[in-house]
């Protein structure tokens, strides 16, 4: 049944393929059926209108200044089960910190009702922080990750959600074989296809090539490949990470090699961090038309590296943002645009080369996002017949840490949100043009 149209009018930013950010005053957006339908200045508005009778049978909201409306956040990469580690165990390596902190914890999702328990808390945080897409890891359990597949669901968010595959270097409490592995993840592909919820996809996700043998990847890419999926999974993070790969696959000619030669790099592949890749390696990325997620805070919290970004979009890689939970200890998308920018900042300074802007760290998080997960067609900005995943924000609310002033241009008003913003400024939260903050609010004292 077609759903009533609805129209906002006011502030919008978004990036396009051309410009990382446009900030447009006095817009109007008309959204039906989850989709929008019209996105054009306000005083285009009654020819819009005509086809559905005009404005007496719309519903038209009007922004004040210092609110405006942004695409939702796209999050490449964030391991849901890591969310209760969030903002602890930062003090280790990743080699270490994997062994100390993620395995252990990753472990205890094998019982369901502490998966419950803890992915509801997880889900419910990253969509309150405006990530309306998620690229997901879950663990090795199957039956665990349909449970984050409910929760995804019932809160109403987008999502790829990956079972992850593990059957080498790994402890004897955390470990599968591979043909348990593949058998596993071919019942979590077909169970999570079987729902027929277009906003919930299976990714295959090999770890990383440490803790997959080749026989393993090599099933894993088949089975991408004869079903169509998205495969996600970590690259070249850590120095010495980048050795051990050299030493367990001694017949590659580097780490992109590996995954190569599995068959797991396509457009659909969303890398995770990148930073210590070659400019060989790099330009295989580039062809084989793999996107990169940028981790800046995980890179930075645990020591892994200062990822070139800049290098990374100036060479036409598809790049988007990652908060890496909890190798990243925050789950928000500001919290991934600053530490980006930072990340940028700190690698001009050592390097005299030139760092990125808050414009390109706003396009990673939005359209860059899309792009890397290769649904660009149809989400990451306002283009006509995209859906509706989209914020609306409000500088001025309650809990806010923005102030703005008479002098303020819409472009400064947008910078600062970039800044300063958190999820007290969130005042709507739309995937498929729903409202899903609601339901997130419903039964929370915190808002
Ligand atoms: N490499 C392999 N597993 C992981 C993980 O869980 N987090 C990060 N940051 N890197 C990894
Ligand atoms: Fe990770």
């Amino acid at each position: 049944m077609d759903q009533p149209l609805f129209v906002i009018r006011g502030m919008f930013a978004h990036s396009t393929i051309e410009n990382p950010l446009i900030v447009l005053a006095d817009h109007i957006i008309g959204v039906s059926n989850g989709k929008i339908v019209f996105f054009d200045q306000a005083d285009q508005l009654d020819k819009h209108l005509q086809p559905f009778g005009g404005r007496s049978k719309v519903s038209l909201t009007e922004l004040k200044r210092g609110q405006f409306v942004i695409p939702g956040f796209i999050d490449t990469h964030i391991h849901a089960p890591q969310y209760p580690n969030s903002g602890k165990g930062l003090d280790l390596g990743l080699l270490e910190w994997l062994e100390k902190y993620t395995f252990p914890t990753e472990a205890k999702f094998k019982d369901l009702e502490f998966a419950e328990h803890v992915y509801e808390k997880a889900v419910r945080r990253v969509l309150r922080n405006g990530t309306t897409t998620a690229c997901y890891y879950g663990t090795i359990h199957t039956d665990a990750c349909m449970k984050l597949c409910d929760i995804i669901d019932k809160y109403g968010q987008r999502a790829f959600v990956g079972k992850v595959n593990m059957n080498q270097n790994s402890p004897e409490y955390y470990i599968e074989t591979a043909e348990e592995s593949t058998s596993e993840t071919e019942r979590f592909v077909d169970s999570v296809l079987e729902r027929k919820n277009q906003r919930i996809q299976p990714i295959i996700t090999p770890r990383f090539a440490a803790s997959c043998d080749d026989k393993l990847m090599n099933s894993l890419a088949k089975l991408a490949h004869d079903k169509g999926l998205h495969i996600q999974t970590h690259i070249s993070e850590t120095k010495d990470e980048v050795a051990w790969i050299g030493n367990l696959f001694p017949d590659h000619d580097h780490y992109v090699d590996v995954y190569d030669k599995a068959g797991l790099l396509s457009k659909r592949t969303v890398l995770a961090h990148g930073i210590y890749l070659t400019t060989e390696e790099r330009k295989i990325v580039k062809d084989r038309e793999c996107g990169i997620s940028h981790c800046p805070n995980s890179n930075t919290s645990i020591r892994s590296g200062t990822c070139d970004v800049k290098q990374l979009l100036d060479e036409g890689i598809k790049v988007g943002l990652g908060t890496d939970c909890s190798g990243g200890y925050s789950t928000s998308m500001n919290d991934a645009m600053r530490c980006c920018l930072h990340v940028s900042n700190f690698h001009a300074i050592h390097t005299e080369k030139i760092h990125i802007s808050h414009r390109e760290a706003f396009m990673m998080a939005t359209l860059g996002g899309a792009q890397v997960l290769d649904i660009a067609d149809r989400i990451g900005n306002f283009e006509v017949g995209k859906a509706f995943d989209a914020l609306v924000i409000d500088v001025t609310k309650e809990g806010s840490q923005i102030d703005i002033f008479e002098n303020d241009t819409i472009d400064d008003i947008l910078q600062k949100f970039i800044y300063l913003g958190n999820e007290h400024n969130f005042t709507r939260i739309y995937v498929d043009g729903a409202d899903v903050l609601p339901m997130l609010l419903k039964g929370s004292q915190k808002s």
